[in-house]
């Protein structure tokens, strides 16, 4: 028997599962890193606590499953999105990753607009500039950091910098490389005119690849570190988002499906280029070679509740330790019991701006229409319901855009709970529903490169073999109409802050 391995480079933890050639997961390790936000807005990580995570979990999983390993075929590789990895000629990192929720560059957003024209923007990288993508913090580097950027000769994004670790190339694939602004999105290259007119070194960017394809192999030294043989190869894999696509099957015209991991995604699979002209939400290449998709991201998902739970929740989580079980859980449960509405009370997420649809780095989170009354399940309840409005948000703009959504598949750590499925199913009016996987993008890498090493035939064949439907949540009417109320007040709040949020961001205090 073969094996695959699916690698997922997260924001608050890399996830790296062992599969065998059926998708059944042999073994998994977990290990789980801090983001440093050392200004409001600001989010970074360091690379090197990537690539402790995966080489501790590699030979966990290698070490517990007792496979051999040269039967690991190969390796899938996921990771979050955009985040800036700038290396020396020695290699080395040169400063810490400036990651995809970051929000300092909205100078070099006008930079880039200026410098390309904001139609010929959208026309070459389907998307107007945005302080979450890699060029602008690119350029910010360069415009705050000359001495770092003199330094720079490699950059990569945080999957790819693991991917240089691990086999010593420098290379990309074209889901994540659309994330950085630089690429062809029609074409699905590096576009010549956009790294001329930013005057970025087309040199540093590595190869583009599509996402099954083979791009090394493990070095010696990840060898005698891992247990894994230098045989088994590395295949280009996915943004996170794009990989969780296919752990959850969404790999054909018509399927979307929402992820609520520290972000939250609503995405939909295209095998056309479609646009959003007013680049509310980005159109990228996705991991099934020449195939596209839409999505819309909400900044601070399971970000809002973890934030919550984090500065709010010490006894739930003392709770959870003493019963042994998860403070999701405890959560979970108590929501359960809170009314639509969160009784009267609104969440807007904006702990990190917002991007769908706002495109605003400056907004940040509110609670609307605290009372004396309020407990703190019903806040509780009001972030996840905050978050499921701006999901909301993500999927009526797809809609707008042709988009058929008449069913939505749920991922990501938000969408094992079943109270939260509930929320999303009654607000998109649609049935809500889970696979039997929880692995999502690592699943999703995996096949990449059971498709790349030719275990199986094509992305498309492994998702229609391997990815099973369990749960549905179905939508209820009059839960619906209460949604739409309180979706409406939701959507006019966020109108009548907004040169608020512009104060407060230039208040000089
Ligand atoms: C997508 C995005 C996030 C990250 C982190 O554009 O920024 O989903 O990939 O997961």
């Amino acid at each position: 028997m073969k094996y695959l391995i699916g690698i997922d480079i997260g924001t608050s933890a890399t996830k790296t599962v062992l599969f065998d050639d059926k998708c059944r997961v042999i073994a998994s390790a977990t290990r789980e890193y801090p983001l440093y936000q050392p200004h409001n807005g600001w989010a970074e990580q360091d690379p090197e606590d990537w690539y402790n995570a995966v080489i501790s979990t590699l030979k966990s999983i290698v070490e517990k499953s007792n496979v051999n390993s040269e039967d690991i075929a190969g390796i899938g590789l996921s990771g979050q999105m955009h985040g800036l990895v700038m290396l020396d000629e020695n290699n080395a990192v040169i400063r810490p990753s400036i990651i995809w929720c970051d929000q300092r560059t909205a100078k070099e957003c006008e930079e880039i607009t200026k410098r390309v024209g904001a139609e010929r923007l959208i026309e070459i990288t389907a998307n107007p500039a945005l302080t979450g993508f890699t060029a602008s913090k690119i350029l910010w580097v360069r415009n705050n950091e000359p001495e770092n950027y003199s330094k720079c000769r490699h950059i990569l994004l945080p999957k790819d910098y693991i991917r240089f670790k691990l086999t010593g190339e420098y290379a990309t694939d074209v889901s994540d490389a659309s994330g950085m602004q630089l690429l062809d999105i029609p074409n699905r290259c590096w576009s010549d005119e956009i790294l001329e007119k930013l005057d970025i070194d087309r040199s540093m960017l590595g190869r583009v690849y599509e996402s099954p394809e083979i791009t090394g192999c493990i070095t010696e030294e990840v060898s005698r570190l891992t247990g894994l043989s230098p045989k088994t190869c590395v295949v280009a894999g996915a943004g996170d988002n794009a990989a969780a696509a296919i752990g959850t099957g969404i790999v054909k015209d018509g399927k979307a499906f929402t992820t609520i991991g520290t972000s939250g995604v609503v995405y939909a699979h295209t095998s056309k280029p479609a646009i959003d002209k007013k680049g509310r939400v980005h159109t990228f290449c996705c991991a099934v070679p020449g195939c596209w998709h839409i999505m819309g991201v909400t900044q601070a998902a399971g970000l809002s509740l973890k934030w919550f739970k984090d500065n709010f929740c010490q006894d739930y989580i003392a709770e959870a330790e003493m019963k042994g079980c998860d403070v999701y859980d405890i959560i979970n449960k108590l929501i359960e019991n809170v009314p639509i509405g969160s009784n009267r009370l609104i969440y807007l997420p904006y702990l990190m701006g917002e991007r769908t649809p706002h495109l605003d780095s400056d907004c940040r989170g509110v609670f609307f229409g605290l009372s004396g009354i309020h407990t703190k399940a019903d806040l509780l309840r009001a972030v996840m319901e905050g978050v499921s409005f701006s999901l909301t948000d993500c999927k009526e703009i797809l809609e707008e855009m042709g988009a058929d959504i008449s069913e939505m598949m749920a991922c990501g750590g938000g969408g094992k709970s079943p109270v939260w499925r509930q929320i999303l199913a009654d607000m998109y009016n649609c049935n809500v529903k889970t696979i039997t996987s929880d692995e999502g993008p690592a699943l999703g890498a995996a096949i990449l490169a059971g498709v790349g090493t030719g275990i199986f035939d094509s992305v498309e064949s492994a998702c229609d073999r391997f990815i099973q439907e369990k749960d549905t949540s179905f939508p209820n009417k009059s839960n619906n109409e209460k949604y739409r109320r309180l979706h409406r007040l939701y959507q006019k709040l966020y109108t009548s802050l907004k040169e608020d949020y512009k104060e407060l961001a230039k208040l000089d205090i």
